[in-house]
């Protein structure tokens, strides 16, 4: 695995958005795989930056996001759905017709995630992933206790994610109690993982999907089974990785340590 470490979060931002647009300049049709939260905020607003000041055009790519809660409408101010018009999709030239997103208004959920699959394979697979990290080394909502081999699947929230998304929400009541999120294997399958986080809240996570033993109750420790893994990591976050390695200065994207065993 191939970790980034950088001063602060916009930092983050900046070296995730360099390594994205430097695989899209190679292939103008490439699938991403996107993520929400509060982590790929930063990372957006840089795309969009980029985008307004060299007129990037995307309308060639494909996304597919890792989740959605369930149920929720899609023109909920929360859903994922309109978080990503939000912070992303309405300030770039994208393609709708290329935009997937689960639908947690589905009706049949199994439909939905398998369809979902098909999609994504009907693409040839997602070429890069982001991915943020859950405090209890979640990824996407794939919850600690997790099959490897999970795909596209419907998931109960435990109370630790609940709790820490409540604060986009009214109160810890409204946040919906199920999920629909893109498997460990199908997140195995993209070709390329580039995982995001900033913040202590992200040390302890960080420091067991790195260096902690591979197992389903940390969700994130199965990237260290994956060929193309890049960790982007501010202080706070790698503050427990341990190592002796210099901080990358902004927009510089050199590897600076690699850890495959
Ligand atoms: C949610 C999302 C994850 C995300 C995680 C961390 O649970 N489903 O994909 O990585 O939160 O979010 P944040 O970046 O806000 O800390």
């Amino acid at each position: 695995m191939k970790v980034i470490r950088v001063e602060n979060y916009e930092q983050v931002s900046e070296n995730a958005a360099e390594l994205v647009l430097r695989e899209w300049q190679a292939n103008r049709k490439i699938v991403l795989g996107l993520a929400t939260g509060a982590t790929p905020v930063g990372f957006y607003r840089q795309l969009i930056e980029r985008h307004r000041e060299e007129q990037l055009d995307f309308s060639q790519i494909t996304t597919f996001n890792l989740d959605e809660y369930y149920p929720i409408a899609r023109n909920h101010q929360q859903s994922f759905y309109m978080f990503m018009q939000e912070h992303f999709f309405r300030h770039v030239t994208i393609d709708p017709a290329r935009i997937h997103i689960l639908s947690g208004e589905a009706a049949d959920v199994e439909a939905e995630c398998s369809s979902f699959e098909h999609r994504i394979a009907a693409t040839g697979g997602i070429d890069v992933q982001i991915l943020g990290i859950g405090q209890n080394g979640h990824i996407g909502f794939n919850e600690p206790g997790t099959p490897f081999r999970s795909i596209t699947h419907k998931v109960i929230l435990t109370d630790n994610t609940i709790q820490a998304n409540a604060h986009f929400f009214a109160e810890a009541a409204e946040v919906p109690r199920h999920a629909l999120t893109m498997g460990i294997e199908t997140i195995m399958r993209s070709k390329k993982i580039v995982l995001l986080a900033s913040g202590k809240a992200k040390a302890k996570a960080v420091q067991q999907a790195l260096h902690g033993s591979v197992t389903e109750e940390v969700p994130a420790s199965v990237l260290q089974n994956h060929p193309d893994v890049t960790f982007i990591l501010d202080r706070e976050a790698a503050a427990i990785i341990g190592g002796e390695s210099p901080y990358a200065p902004t927009g510089d994207s050199c590897w600076i340590e690699d850890n495959r065993r």
